[in-house]
């Protein structure tokens, strides 16, 4: 018996109702919505309101995935959710969602590869199916990045935002589904894109709150020429994995940082923008959540069709990054 080919069932996306616009930005720090569109793409993103949390976000998507997988929530063997900034440190957002959805038969953990979560939790997810392990399995990205943003900071407030995307893995026809992988991490670059305080090095005090240690801290032009380096790189490796070559991506699904290291992303892999899903002018840069919320939007708008080759390809904080090769369809 051949192995099983593990494929997407059913995707969903969520994003939190309210919006801040770049206008609105500019009347907080020093900064243009000119800035904000020529140096990173970014228009507008969604923030939670008070009293939301990671896990509603991630609820709303999961329900919209198994809908669409037409999964009920007791077939589901374990959840997945891709996340930094979990309701707290634990419970995980996982468990929480489990309890939720009522998916009763699920075992339930988070996965910390900042805005590689979902690859790294589709690549995990996919190697339990194909051990036979388990046979569906929900694999969520979720953030309030929102949360852990200094808003006073132009170097980063401009940048994130929040949302939730989810799939349901399983069994699909030969020759359908995830067909090439490719992960990666490099610790030494850690310190470039970090939340320093609240954990066990430094613990919440008031002093760290008081310099601002709870936020994300970023070496914003390192990680730019690492991102640049390292995403046409990972899908090269993933193509070779699934023994394809470049030509034969239909659909190019990149982590929504910055419009310009997409657009080099693209360059590097010889594809032309109308074969890249962009959306990062509505959300900005939504760590774990930004690849299926740009897959369910390339998905739901008709652009990705059955039997389509899609390259999924993400990095982050860690340092970290994965590429995915998806034959569409099931
Ligand atoms: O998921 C991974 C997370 N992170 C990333 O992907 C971030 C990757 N990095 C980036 O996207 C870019 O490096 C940034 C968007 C963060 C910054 O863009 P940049 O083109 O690298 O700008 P820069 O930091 O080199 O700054 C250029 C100028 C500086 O002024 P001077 O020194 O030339 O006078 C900055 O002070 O722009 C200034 N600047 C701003 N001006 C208006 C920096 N931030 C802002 C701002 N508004 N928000």
């Amino acid at each position: 018996m051949g192995e099983i080919s593990v494929g997407i069932l059913g995707i969903g996306s969520y994003v939190p109702e309210k919006i801040v616009t770049n206008l609105e930005l500019e009347q907080k720090i020093d900064t243009t919505d000119k800035w904000i569109v020529e140096r990173t793409g970014i228009r507008e993103r969604r923030v939670i309101n008070q009293g939301q949390a990671t896990s509603d976000l991630a609820t709303k998507a999961a329900e919209k995935a198994l809908k669409d997988a037409r999964v009920t929530a007791e077939e589901i063997d374990l959840i997945i959710v891709g996340t930094v900034t979990p309701d707290m440190i634990f419970p995980s957002v996982a468990c929480l969602v489990q309890q939720n959805i009522k998916a009763v038969n699920a075992a339930a953990f988070d996965l910390t590869a900042v805005c590689s979560g979902f690859i790294y939790g589709i690549a995990t997810a996919n190697a339990f199916i194909k051990a036979g392990t388990y046979k569906k399995i929900l694999v969520i990205g979720a953030e309030a990045l929102s949360t852990i943003t200094n808003w006073e900071d132009r170097n980063t407030a401009i940048l994130f935002g929040d949302g939730a995307g989810a799939v349901v893995l399983g069994e699909v026809s030969p020759g359908y589904g995830i067909i090439g992988l490719d992960l990666g991490a490099e610790g030494s670059g850690g310190h470039l894109l970090n939340v320093p305080g609240g954990g066990s090095r430094m613990p919440v005090t008031t002093e760290s709150i008081s310099q601002g240690l709870h936020f994300i801290h970023m070496d914003g032009n390192e990680v730019f020429k690492f991102a640049i380096k390292i995403m046409g790189e990972t899908v090269n490796k993933a193509l070779a994995n699934a023994k394809l070559s470049q030509e034969d991506i239909n659909c190019l699904v990149p982590h929504q940082a910055n419009l310009r290291i997409i657009q080099s992303a693209a360059k590097r892999l010889g594809l032309p923008l109308e074969k890249v899903v962009i959306n990062l002018d509505k959300y900005g840069n939504t760590s774990a959540a930004s690849i299926p919320l740009a897959l369910d939007e390339g998905v739901k708008s008709g652009r990705i069709k059955n039997g389509d080759v899609i390259a999924i390809v993400g990095f982050g904080g860690g340092l970290t990054w994965g590429a995915g090769i998806i034959r569409w369809g099931k």
